[in-house]
């Protein structure tokens, strides 16, 4: 952070899809409470987030969310300079709970409410580490998350170069699915991470889509090959570990590629990696193997949703004098170009 820069503390709301959170964080960098209550165990039953479940358990759980983020921050409402919250991407009844809460919030409270992009979040979770004090400009950051697969050229704060995407599934997404085709618990992404480590990522050898084409991507293809090998075992158990450790191989290979391709075309400071997948140890140490510069990835818990990441991109929205209105509306399919 630029010592010039004013203190601000902000609490933030992030209901966009399967977490409740809250989190209050100084000046976009120092944590001071981190609340994350995961439906997890709930949608695990249906193999995947079920919206209207997800919403209701929203509701049930938000205000004692918020209270705790307050609590364990020792700070009043008074201490606040604004609440933040993910208007977008997501799921609509997710998005509708945590940005109605946070106008009720800023109306009783008399705060400036601050819509966020979810995407524009995980971004900022970089700066949440210790890392913050050496990032300088230009960073590449890549969003892998269940929703999304983005690479962005930052030369400054809240500037995003759109350098490419993914033309189907996003990287989450297909773990999540190819987590479903092995038969492994949801979410896929862990489970897979897992399985994979007692697996030969040679074993089969999965496609690496478009690793041709400069910066867009495609995860669809590389399900559908798994699906065919698992097909062939209809009798018998399919080798899940070595298939996990080979689908995780193909899609951090393409990953790593173009991020390192990107880094070399761009002459960026460093590469950040975030968003659920970024939690992912094979992509991570393939990361830091073939990137010679510096590569920072949130830690774990940071990596996937979270509130105190829409409170770090708030901290610069707030400073540039950005306010929404109390008529702010969720946008469910925002983007980030
Ligand atoms: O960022 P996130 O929590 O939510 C979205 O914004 O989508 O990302 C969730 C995604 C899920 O697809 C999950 O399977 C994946 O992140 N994920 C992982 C790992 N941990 C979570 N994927 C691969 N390896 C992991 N260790
Ligand atoms: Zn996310």
């Amino acid at each position: 952070m630029n010592m010039a820069e004013p203190v601000t503390r902000i609490l933030a709301i992030e209901t966009s899809c399967d977490e409740t959170a809250a989190a209050v964080v100084e000046s976009g960098t120092r944590i001071l409470s981190n609340i994350i209550a995961s439906q997890t165990d709930l949608h695990a039953q249906y193999g995947g987030v079920f919206p209207e479940i997800a919403s209701r358990k929203h509701i049930e759980v938000i205000h004692a969310v918020v209270a705790q983020a307050m609590g364990q921050a020792y700070l009043g409402y008074d201490d606040l300079d604004c609440i933040a919250v993910t208007k977008g991407p997501g799921l609509v009844g997710s998005l509708l709970v945590g940005v109605n809460v946070a106008k009720g919030l800023a109306l009783a409270r008399n705060k400036p409410l601050l819509g966020v992009n979810h995407i524009e979040g995980h971004i900022y979770s970089v700066w949440l580490t210790e890392a913050a004090p050496e990032i300088t400009f230009p960073v590449l950051t890549l969003v892998v998350s269940g929703g999304h697969t983005e690479l962005y050229l930052m030369r400054d704060h809240l500037d995003y170069e759109h350098l490419g995407g993914t033309i189907d599934d996003a990287a989450g997404e297909a773990f999540d699915k190819v987590g479903r085709l092995l038969d492994l618990p949801y979410p896929g992404g862990p489970a897979i991470d897992s399985a994979a480590r007692e697996g030969r990522p040679t074993a089969f050898n999965f496609p690496r889509a478009l690793m041709d084409s400069v910066y867009d991507f495609s995860f669809s293809g590389l399900k559908t090959a798994v699906l065919r090998e698992v097909e062939r075992y209809d009798a018998g158990r399919p080798p899940v570990a070595d298939l996990a450790a080979s689908f995780q191989a193909a899609v951090v290979d393409v990953l790593v590629e173009k991020a390192a391709r990107a880094a070399e075309e761009y002459g960026v400071t460093a590469v950040h990696v975030v968003g659920g997948v970024s939690a992912n140890s094979a992509l991570r140490e393939a990361m830091h193997e073939r990137i010679p510069l510096p590569v920072r990835f949130p830690p774990p818990v940071l990596s996937t949703d979270n509130a105190a990441m829409i409170a770090a991109a708030a901290h610069h929205h707030f400073l540039r004098g950005a306010r929404s209105g109390l008529d702010l509306e969720v946008s469910p399919s925002l983007q980030l170009r």
